[in-house]
């Protein structure tokens, strides 16, 4: 079969397993029925492709989220806010010491259109890349149709404090979502409200736990509050965080409800920093010089809460502020 290549998106002519190949720079992307290969220059990897689509999906939602999304030991990507590193082998002392690392840099809307056309062709009908295993199908196979209504969920991006007037988009029980099976004992009444006269439309309240109870969507936070670069951002886990994610701030978690163990590397070279164990009430500031998995036993809900301020990275990065938010 001949294959006719676009320069930046892919090849038009599926392979014998119904699925295009793409390439951006020096990386290829193909996949099969049970994995995603990734070639670079010096290398080649392979993912299962579920876990491939799960990460793929997160990085195209968050928009390359803060700092590094790690697909998996090898394969990710930086955010520069503006320009994306691809990489390989990067963050593994032993594809560096073998001199088997690569990575290319891409202005951000070429890498991001170049992931959205694999994320769409690879996904099958039967796949939700964004639910838990016990609540959607398979992704193994030969192609087998789409699923764009999944593919296209964005993170939720509140406008003001959820319940204040003007707050977007409107709250997910009004938009009809059922209570997850898991969180079938979360109280569904809102809070009562009485304000100081002139105050009425002032303080506003709602149910967080009753909000997240509904949530379709594991380990993809929303921003449901926002004071300037102070982001509030609740999301429901369940089974494994699909990233390893590095980060380039400190960032502090609160354990809503059940239990979530992560486990804490270096971020540059994975030495295996700690075992977290989270239970409900439990607060953890992850350090700005780590990467991090989570590990949920069943559908629990968690606090990230975000400092977005852009300035950050590069206080980091020069040591003028400690990696931690307290030193011991
Ligand atoms: C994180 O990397 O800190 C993170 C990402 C997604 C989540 C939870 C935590 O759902
Ligand atoms: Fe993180």
């Amino acid at each position: 079969m001949t294959t006719e290549t676009l320069p930046e998106i892919g090849s038009i002519e599926p392979n014998r397993h119904g699925y295009r190949s793409f390439a951006l720079g020096r990386f290829t992307f193909e996949r099969d029925e049970y994995f995603a290969h990734i070639t670079w220059p010096q290398g080649r990897h392979l993912m299962p492709v579920d876990a491939f689509l799960k990460a793929l999906q997160r990085d195209i939602a968050w928009g390359f989220f803060y700092g590094i999304v790690n697909f998996d030991g090898v394969v990710g990507t930086i955010n520069h806010y503006g320009t994306v590193d691809l990489f390989a082998g990067r963050f593994s002392d032993h594809y560096r010491r073998a001199g088997l690392d690569y990575s290319e840099n891409f202005k951000t809307p070429l890498i991001q259109r170049v992931f959205e056309a694999m994320l769409e062709d690879w996904t099958n009908s039967t796949f939700d890349p964004f639910a838990s295993p016990a609540e959607t199908g398979s992704a193994f196979g030969p192609k087998n149709g789409s699923n764009k209504r999944a593919i296209t969920r964005h993170r939720v991006t509140a406008k003001r404090m959820i319940g204040c007037p003007g707050d977007e988009p409107r709250r997910s029980d009004e938009a009809g979502f059922p209570i997850n099976r898991h969180f079938r004992d979360v109280r569904q009444d809102e809070p009562e409200v009485k304000a100081e006269p002139g105050f009425e439309d002032q303080v506003v309240a709602f149910n967080l736990f009753a909000y997240l109870s509904r949530s379709d969507v594991t380990w993809n936070p929303s921003v449901v509050s926002v004071c300037k670069a102070s982001l509030y951002c609740p999301t429901t886990e369940e089974y494994i965080l699909p990233v390893i994610h590095g980060n380039d701030r400190v960032e502090w978690f609160v354990q809503l409800s059940d239990e979530i163990h992560w486990e804490v590397e270096d971020r540059d070279t994975g030495a295996v920093r700690a075992r977290v164990v989270m239970k409900a009430g439990d607060v953890a500031a992850m350090p700005a010089d780590i990467r991090h998995r989570g590990f949920s036993p069943k559908r629990s809900m968690l606090l990230v809460w975000e400092n977005a301020s852009p300035d950050l990275p590069a206080l980091y990065a020069s040591g003028k502020m400690p990696p931690t938010p307290v030193q011991f």
